[in-house]
């Protein structure tokens, strides 16, 4: 199978100056009467402008076509494999885009008399009703507007719930040392104080470690079930039940439930509380742009404490409820990403209750075949099958001299997206691949093939384009921490006397 049949990376090949860059002053795109200050009512005297705006000078041909070309530099799931792990960068389908965009939802406000709308609060609480169902936590917000957003109210909601019960120095929350950065972040940002707990050898919870770390000051684990690492927490009941028994929660970060949905739910493991990035399991992938939205489901300890407005049915109709005695109150300016949450309804609809569970069956088994395609040429850090995605290090190319950044960036090269590099942060040399149930057998083949191509040339002592890489974009190897650190983000008006 040919690489580039799956390239969605060709497209960085020529440089595309500034607009500012390219401007010459004699064109205008549109040339409007000049107006002479004596023209402009007196009230507007004082906003006049002395000097000129720098607008570049351009024509409406070449400004479209410079927009145009720029986003073809774009990688999306449109234009290829996008196997970033722990981002669930699915394919979007069609139908999705044609229903949200139907007037009837594309074209309604958020303030909108309720009668006006009964068939979007349908929509949207049938949401709420299948995501209840398939978390095993019946209920829930769809106020939050991505994963993060859920973890804040979910550890808002849980601080909540200690505090109603007068046990107000339960101010500690519990997070794995491979939990992803937005949990201790968002735990921080409710007031808690974060702990993190050490992962044994097998990157799951340590039942001792995490026994010892549990006291009367400790309001929540944070875990991720199926973890970063693509593996399911084996010992989830138990932890479950250690945390409950020294009171504390567990929050679930229901990021990964692509791994399960269907098959298992969280709340019959015990999860208190759980947030789903609808954007990541169903449809929607985010990562380089887009809104997302991380609904949080809970039962019934948390559920007085949910945001409003939510939606609830009365007989036939629809209505938004905008205050509840215990409530934290609004997260959000209305009833959440409707655009994203209807795509997901979407998706959800298109399997449907008796078929849902393929969407964990088939991103799973896609996960292991990559898996058992690369075991051979690269090291895997913890054996076994995985979830919805592989984890694998650059152990064996590190004799070698090669490191994970030269076979992300060399796989630009062949025509495709990078992997997601480094992280888990646990693993070192980590290269995490997420296929997701939306890939081919060819697409995968084809980038198994490169990732084979790549461990060759180390094997051979090949390795000069792999320091190297990439080799065929405009844009080279990049100093990355001075990007990070130093960034350049506007255009420096005197290096061309524009
Ligand atoms: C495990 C995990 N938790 C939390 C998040 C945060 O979600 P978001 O980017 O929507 O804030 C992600 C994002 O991909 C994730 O993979």
């Amino acid at each position: 199978m040919n690489a580039a049949n799956y390239s969605g990376t060709r497209g960085l090949m020529h440089e595309e100056p500034l607009l500012f860059e390219r401007a010459h002053r004699a064109s205008e795109a549109i040339a409007l009467p000049g107006l002479a200050d004596a023209e402009a009512p007196a009230a507007l005297q004082a906003f006049l402008r002395n000097e000129e705006a720098g607008i570049p000078g351009l024509s409406e041909p070449e400004t479209v076509r410079h927009f145009v070309r720029l986003s073809q530099w774009n990688h999306g799931i449109e234009t290829g494999f996008y196997p970033l792990g722990s981002c669930t960068m699915k394919y979007n389908p069609r139908i999705n885009e044609q229903l949200v965009r139907l007037p009837g939802l594309a074209h309604i406000h958020p303030d909108q008399p309720e009668d006006t709308v009964q068939g979007a609060l349908a929509l949207l609480y049938q949401l709420q009703h299948a995501l209840g169902e398939i978390s095993g936590l019946p209920h829930v917000s769809l106020q939050p507007a991505a994963g993060a957003h859920g973890e804040l109210l979910g550890i808002m909601m849980i601080r909540a719930w200690h505090d109603k019960r007068g046990d107000h120095k339960r101010r500690i929350v519990l997070v794995p040392d491979s939990a992803h950065g937005t949990n201790p972040a968002s735990a921080a940002l409710a007031g808690m104080k974060t702990v993190e707990i050490k992962s044994a050898a097998n990157g799951q919870i340590d039942l001792e470690v995490l026994r010892a770390h549990l006291n009367d000051e400790v309001a929540a684990l944070m875990l991720t079930n199926p973890n970063t690492t693509g593996h399911f927490e084996s010992n989830i009941a138990e932890i479950c039940h250690l945390v409950h028994e020294a009171g504390g929660l567990v929050y679930g970060d229901g990021a990964n439930l692509n791994a399960i949905v269907g098959k298992a739910r969280p709340g019959d493991m015990g999860i208190d509380c759980l947030h789903i990035n609808v954007h990541k399991t169903f449809s929607t992938p985010h990562g380089g742009g887009g809104p997302g939205a991380g609904p949080v489901a809970v039962n019934d300890t948390l559920a007085p404490f949910l945001p409003v407005p939510r939606i609830e049915k009365a007989k036939d109709a629809y209505r938004i409820v905008h205050e509840d005695e215990a409530s934290i109150g609004p997260v959000f300016g209305s009833l959440g990403q409707v655009g994203v949450l209807l795509r997901a309804t979407a998706y959800i609809a298109a399997f449907g209750r008796e078929h849902i569970h393929r969407i964990a069956e088939d991103a799973v088994l896609n996960a292991n075949y990559m898996l058992h395609r690369l075991e051979s040429a690269y090291h895997v850090p913890f054996p076994g099958l995985c979830k919805h995605e592989c984890l694998l290090t650059d152990a064996h190319q590190n004799r070698h001299g090669v490191k994970t950044l030269d076979i992300a960036k060399r796989l630009i090269d062949l025509g495709f997206h990078p992997m997601t590099v480094y992280f888990p942060l646990i693993v070192h040399g980590a290269m995490l691949i997420e296929p997701t149930e939306t890939e081919s057998r060819q697409a995968i083949d084809a980038f198994c093939d490169a990732m084979l191509e790549i461990a060759a040339a180390c094997e051979q002592g090949d390795t000069e384009a792999l320091h190297a890489a990439p080799l065929h974009p405009i844009r080279r190897r990049l100093d990355e921490t001075q990007a990070a650190r130093r960034p350049v983000l506007t255009w420096p008006k005197h290096s061309t006397g524009g």
